[in-house]
C-alpha cells in the first residue's frame, strides 16, 4: 500500500506518518511548503505523480476564531482544497479519507450526536469543515469521513500544552465549564485511521477517546496527573468570549468496533511522552 498524507506537519499528520512507517507501509507526508493544495493544477499533477492508493488529508485551516475574519482563506483550504484532492483521488483511484470534526453540530441538546445527524454547524470554520465533507461525499464512493474533536498530539499546540504552561505561570485559572466533548489523542486516532485504510467500509466515523468531559474537568485532570497545585475555577461559555462560537454539547457516539483508550488513561501516555521529550 502506499499512501500520502496532506498536513503533515500539523498534530496529527505528524503521528499518522509515524504509525505508517512503524506499520512498514509506503508513505509520504507532505505540507504546504511542498505542495499548497488550493492550487489545482500542482495537487492534481502532485497525486497524479506520486500515485497513492489512499490519501489521508489532515492537512487544513484550522484558526478557529482567525476563521471568522479570513473567510476566504478559510474557505479555499477547507473547501477548495479538499474538493482538489478528492478530484485528484478519482482520478488515480485512491481511497480518501477526510478528517472532519466535532464542530460540524449545532451543539444543542446533551445527547451525543449520531453520524446519521445532520450537520448545522455554528461557526465558519465548522461550516468549510462541513462543505469539505460534502465536496468529498459528491466526488468520491471510496472515502472515510472521520470526525474528531480535541485533539492533543505531540506536534504542535493543543489545550493540554496551553495549561502545562499556564500551570507554571498562574497560582489561579478560570476554565470554561459548560462545553462538553472527548478529548482525542492523535496517537490512537492515527492507529485506528491506518487499520482503517486497510478496509474497505467507506462511510462516515466518529472517532474519539472514550468518555465525556468539559475542558474545566479536562484541565483539573492534566492538573492532577501532573501534579502542579493551581486553583481552577469553573466558568460558563459567556463568561469567555471568542470570536468564535463554540457548540456546548460536543458528544459524538462512536460507531467503531474497536474502542479507544479512555481519555484520561490517553492524557496518562501523553504526558508520560512529553516527559521523554
Ligand atoms: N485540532 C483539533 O482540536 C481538531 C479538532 C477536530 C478536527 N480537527 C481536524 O483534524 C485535522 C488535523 O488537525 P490538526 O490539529 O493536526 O491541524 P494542524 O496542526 O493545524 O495541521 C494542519 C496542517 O495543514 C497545513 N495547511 C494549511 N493550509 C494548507 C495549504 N493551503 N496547503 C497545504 N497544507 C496546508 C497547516 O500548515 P500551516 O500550519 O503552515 O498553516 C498545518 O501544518 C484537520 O482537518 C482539522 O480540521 C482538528
Amino acid at each position: 500500500m502506499k499512501v500520502l498524507v496532506t498536513g503533515a506537519n500539523g498534530q496529527l499528520g505528524y503521528d499518522v506518518i509515524e504509525r505508517l512507517e512503524k506499520s512498514n507501509i509506503e508513505c509520504l507526508g507532505i505540507d504546504i511548503d511542498i505542495l499548497d493544495i488550493t492550487d489545482q493544477e500542482q495537487v492534481k499533477k502532485f497525486i497524479s505523480n506520486y500515485s497513492p492508493e489512499v490519501v489521508i488529508h489532515c492537512g487544513a485551516y484550522t484558526a478557529v476564531d482567525k476563521a471568522e475574519d479570513e473567510k476566504e482563506l478559510c474557505y479555499s483550504v477547507n473547501v477548495l482544497g479538499t474538493r482538489f484532492i478528492a478530484q485528484a483521488c478519482k482520478e488515480v483511484d485512491a481511497k480518501m479519507v477526510y478528517i472532519s470534526t466535532d464542530y460540524v453540530f449545532d451543539g444543542e441538546g446533551d445527547q451525543p450526536f449520531e453520524v446519521t445527524d445532520k450537520p448545522n454547524p455554528i461557526n465558519y470554520y465548522g461550516e468549510t469543515k462541513y462543505q469539505g465533507e460534502l465536496e468529498v461525499q459528491n466526488i468520491l464512493e471510496k472515502y472515510f469521513i472521520v470526525r474528531i474533536s480535541w485533539v492533543f498530539g505531540s506536534n504542535g499546540n493543543n489545550f493540554v500544552k496551553t495549561m502545562l504552561r499556564l500551570g507554571k505561570e498562574r497560582d489561579e485559572i478560570s476554565v470554561v465549564a459548560d462545553q462538553i466533548g472527548s478529548p482525542t489523542y492523535t496517537f490512537d486516532l492515527a492507529e485506528i485511521l491506518v487499520e482503517m485504510i486497510k478496509t474497505d467500509k467507506y462511510g462516515i466515523y466518529h472517532v474519539t477517546n472514550e468518555g465525556y468531559c468539559s475542558w474545566y474537568e479536562f484541565a483539573c485532570e492534566i492538573f492532577k496527573q501532573v501534579g502542579i497545585d493551581i486553583k481552577v475555577n469553573p466558568i460558563n461559555t459567556e463568561e469567555y468570549p471568542t470570536r468564535a462560537i463554540r457548540p456546548k454539547n460536543s458528544r459524538m457516539n462512536k460507531n467503531l468496533l474497536n474502542k479507544l483508550e479512555a481519555w484520561e488513561s490517553a492524557l496518562n501516555h501523553y504526558i508520560n511522552h512529553l516527559k521523554q521529550d
